[in-house]
């Protein structure tokens, strides 16, 4: 195996041996997927400014994301069906973030179960709450997440309903696959990922199946969130999810000011600037670009994280840059999963922490928490300070 040097090194490795199905929900967006594409080409058009002559020991990548200690200031975004991207995908995932000193989230959408994966680490994770129109079974959600410790509840706002992802419904994506000719064909070239599926008994939502009446372990994405999720989410229901959880809590999903706005009058601890990684309202500006109007109407008042398109420590960079206190992966570290399971992930973040810490010096930086709008050289026209913004 040839040397492993960047992200997308491992994405060429995931490619080979995950099914198409689980390859493809991860690598598409919405609709066209032009939110999807701009999340990652706009941060090609951010460039940074070489300082030279500047003292370059002793630097540090360490800083907090909502008062916690991070090795640099990355978490695991929540992502749906993580363990069919490798068998026990979350537990692996999450046993790769604690190792490295940075925060993993669990998805309600995820294979491990909550418990499982409290079971398996050894720190408190993030839990990712997605609220569904039966309330009881979202208390009872609060309630585990509670009871396994997690120390803080990420609360997804731009997912009431599915964009639109037409290669999901193409492929009818479900967990398990469903066995038609076609999937068949395509699993009988991934032995290697068949052959740890098969020795483990997770391969359904594990947070779901056997939790709530009604859904059995065949379930697609698409006809469960449209069953399930509650189209009523609004502020006053996430106002009420707060005072439940009572606790640290981060708003995902945020991309403009008024929004951002109501998040700090909740009290909220973080917001997550996100577009869903592409995956919801395609169509609207890349994360990196609404990132510093967001920045300069609430940085003062809450934490500013953003997600979409990083796929590089310099990615981080200039996130960090731009004013976010810190970001959150998806792709990047399911890339490396699926390339080689907990390993994988340790590599991504190995990777990315290289680059961000040697981008970093040759900008003239030693620590992270210096890090500001200065390292930077962004097109005029860049921000997202769009008509009707
Ligand atoms: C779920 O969060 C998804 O984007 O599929």
């Amino acid at each position: 195996m040839s040397v492993i040097t960047t992200v997308e090194d491992l994405k060429r490795i995931y490619k080979r041996r995950v099914p198409q199905m689980f390859y493809d929900y991860c690598e598409s967006g919405s609709w066209t997927e032009q939110t999807f594409r701009e999340n990652e080409t706009d941060f090609a058009k951010i460039r940074f400014r070489q300082r030279v002559a500047v003292d370059m020991s002793n630097r540090t990548t360490a800083t907090q994301m909502i008062g916690q200690d991070v090795a640099m200031p990355v978490a695991l975004a929540p992502v749906g069906l993580t363990g069919m991207q490798s068998a026990d995908g979350e537990i692996k995932a999450a046993r790769a973030a604690e190792a490295f000193g940075v925060p993993f989230t669990l998805s309600t959408m995820s294979i491990c179960s909550i418990e499982d994966v409290a079971a398996a680490t050894t720190q408190p994770f993030w839990f990712q709450l997605y609220t569904m129109v039966d309330e009881d079974y979202t208390d009872r959600l609060i309630g585990r997440a509670k009871d396994a410790g997690c120390s803080a509840l990420v609360i997804t706002l731009d997912l009431q309903l599915l964009g639109q992802r037409h290669k999901d419904l193409k492929n009818g994506l479900s967990a398990p696959p469903k066995l038609t000719p076609k999937t068949i064909a395509n699993l009988a070239t991934k032995w290697s990922w068949g052959l740890e599926m098969l020795q483990t008994k997770r391969r359904s939502f594990g947070n779901i199946v056997g939790h709530i009446d009604g859904v059995t372990d065949n379930s697609s994405l698409s006809s469960w969130t449209a069953e399930q999720f509650d189209l009523t989410l609004d502020w006053k229901k996430t106002e009420k999810l707060m005072k439940k959880w009572d606790g640290k809590v981060i708003i995902k999903g945020i991309l403009d000011v008024e929004d951002a706005k109501r998040c700090v009058e909740l009290g909220a601890d973080a917001i997550v600037v996100s577009n869903h990684g592409g995956r919801q309202l395609d169509g609207a500006l890349s994360s990196i670009r609404l990132l510093p109007a967001i920045v300069d109407a609430v940085g003062d008042q809450i934490e500013v994280w953003m997600d979409g398109g990083i796929r590089s420590g310099q990615d981080v960079l200039k996130a960090k840059a731009l004013g976010a206190k810190g970001v959150m992966i998806g792709r990047a570290f399911v890339y490396g999963l699926g390339a080689m399971g907990q390993k994988g992930v340790t590599t991504a973040l190995e990777v990315m922490h290289t680059e961000l810490d040697k981008t970093m010096a040759l900008c003239g930086r030693r620590d992270i928490n210096t890090v500001d709008r200065d390292i930077l050289l962004v097109p005029d026209d860049f921000e997202g300070r769009w008509k009707g913004n």
